[in-house]
């Protein structure tokens, strides 16, 4: 067994690395791989490793993914009681049992169908928008995701609640803005009149979903769904989700399913409307591609520059900036020693931008996506939808999403920043602060 640990900044005597990493968390993970490619620091008795050469992400999340379950972040109370047991957080057999359940309903020909809807639900959208209003993206394309993953998921259709149904959601995520700070660890053990809010929300979002559950199990209707196919789901020895079980995995796909997309589609509207060399070639493809016409599933494979536009968006502002895992038993990595307990994170935000794999780091050129080029990077280069056993489930359900809205509303619309300068907000996912401020102009 290898004995040597990893070099790393040592920090505070007793809260470690916490303050500077919650000073500015981009800069300071950008800043420790200048310790190498293996960094070993401590959040007060917590120690962590961070991950910074593909090959060493590969051993994490693929090779010797058996050494490790999802880091300890994860398992917070509060967002235990939001997901249960669900995908993102469930570990061992039951995961493997879930993952199998769950994935036919997310085969390439099923999402297919949800295409349509996709589309449909973003030409309701746009009949709202005027000629040269203001608007913030950001909340729009959230609303609007949130629409689209409740009729995927639920056959149901929730414009009038979705305000609703968004607030509760966003205040749910309001807990794990402040991650990592001694606050917050304390916040963990005691009761505060925040944790009766959050807990009375998550209680209001339980009942919708049960009551759904149960009309569905007593109509017995198969709806094209991701519920129906999640009902229907039979393990080889003919067992089926409890209602429990499948409350959770709802809960999980409302969470992971709509706020990731949004964000990346916020992200590729504001990179446009600040390169308009970049946008130029997007509006030449719809026009091309599409002229005029409505766009649909079949017309992905020539949508090839929109599909690059969100791949460069992805890599520069990755909606997930990190994963993060903990080492179940004594393992090795990079050459260290990685003791049980261990947390390590890999930072798809500091690899993403690394000039060893890309160069030109910071500079949004679609054109690096082309299938040569994309060919030559290390498999961990890029790793939006992370990776191995794990790896996300919705990642296709979510490409098609990016690139039909992305047609859909470009066609029609293109945006003008009111505020040039957006600053990153890395919460649990990597949001623009005050949103994304455009004028809205028609094509
Ligand atoms: C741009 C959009 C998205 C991004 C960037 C994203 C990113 C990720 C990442 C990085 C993971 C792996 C986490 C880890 O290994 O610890 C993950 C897992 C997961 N994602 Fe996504 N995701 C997106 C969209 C979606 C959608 C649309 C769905 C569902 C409709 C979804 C459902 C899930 C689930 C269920 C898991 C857990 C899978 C498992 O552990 O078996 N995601 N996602």
């Amino acid at each position: 067994m290898i004995e040597n640990l990893p070099p790393g900044p040592k920090g505070n005597l007793i809260m470690g690395v916490m303050r500077e990493f919650n000073r500015d968390t981009l800069g300071f993970i950008e800043q420790c791989r200048n310790y190498g490619d293996v960094v070993r620091t401590r959040f007060l008795y917590v120690h962590a490793y961070f991950l910074y050469n593909p090959a060493d992400i590969e051993t994490m999340l693929t090779t010797n993914a058996r050494s490790y379950r999802k880091a300890q972040s994860l398992r917070s109370p509060f967002f235990h009681r939001l997901v249960g047991n669900g995908l993102v957080t469930s570990e061992g057999d039951f995961w493997r049992r879930q993952r199998r359940l769950a994935q036919p309903a997310f085969h390439r020909q099923r999402i297919s169908s949800y295409g349509e809807i996709m589309v449909q639900y973003a030409l309701r959208t746009l009949a709202n928008w005027r000629d040269g209003e203001e608007r913030d993206l950001s909340r729009d394309m959230t609303r609007l995701t949130l629409e689209i993953v409740v009729k995927t998921l639920f056959n149901s259709d929730v414009s009038k609640d979705a305000d609703h149904v968004g607030q509760i959601l966003s205040s749910l995520v309001k807990p794990f803005a402040s991650q990592a700070t001694l606050k917050w660890i304390l916040d963990n053990r005691l009761p505060t009149p925040g944790h009766r809010r959050y807990f009375n929300a998550v209680s209001e979002i339980d009942r919708i979903v049960f009551r759904i559950i149960a009309e569905r199990r007593a109509s017995g209707y198969d709806e094209g769904d991701l519920l129906s196919m999640l009902l229907q789901a039979q393990d080889d020895d003919g067992t089926r989700m409890s209602d429990a079980q499948l409350r959770d995995e709802v809960m999980t796909l409302f969470l992971a399913g709509h706020e990731t997309t949004a964000l990346a589609l916020s992200w590729s509207w504001y990179l446009l409307a600040s390169h308009p060399e970049a946008e130029k070639k997007f509006h030449a493809e719809l026009d091309e591609v599409l002229g005029g016409r409505t766009p649909a599933v079949s017309d992905m494979p020539n949508l090839k520059y929109t599909e690059m536009i969100a791949k460069e968006t992805m890599r520069l502002y990755p909606p997930a900036y990190a994963v993060g895992r903990e080492a179940i038993e004594d393992t090795e990595i990079g050459g260290y020693r990685v003791p049980k307990k261990t947390q390590l994170f890999a930072f798809q935000w500091v690899t993403h931008r690394d000039p060893r794999y890309f160069d030109d780091p910071a500079a949004f050129k679609p054109e690096r996506w082309t299938s040569e080029n994309s060919e030559q990077l290390p498999k961990y280069a890029y790793f939006p939808f992370g990776g191995g056993p794990r790896q996300c489930i919705g990642n296709y359900f979510a490409m098609m999403e990016i690139v039909l809205l992305l047609a859909t509303i470009g066609q029609r619309f293109r945006f003008t920043l009111t505020d040039e300068k957006v600053d990153v907000l890395p919460v649990l996912s990597l949001r623009p602060k005050k949103g994304i401020k455009v004028v809205v102009n028609e094509r």
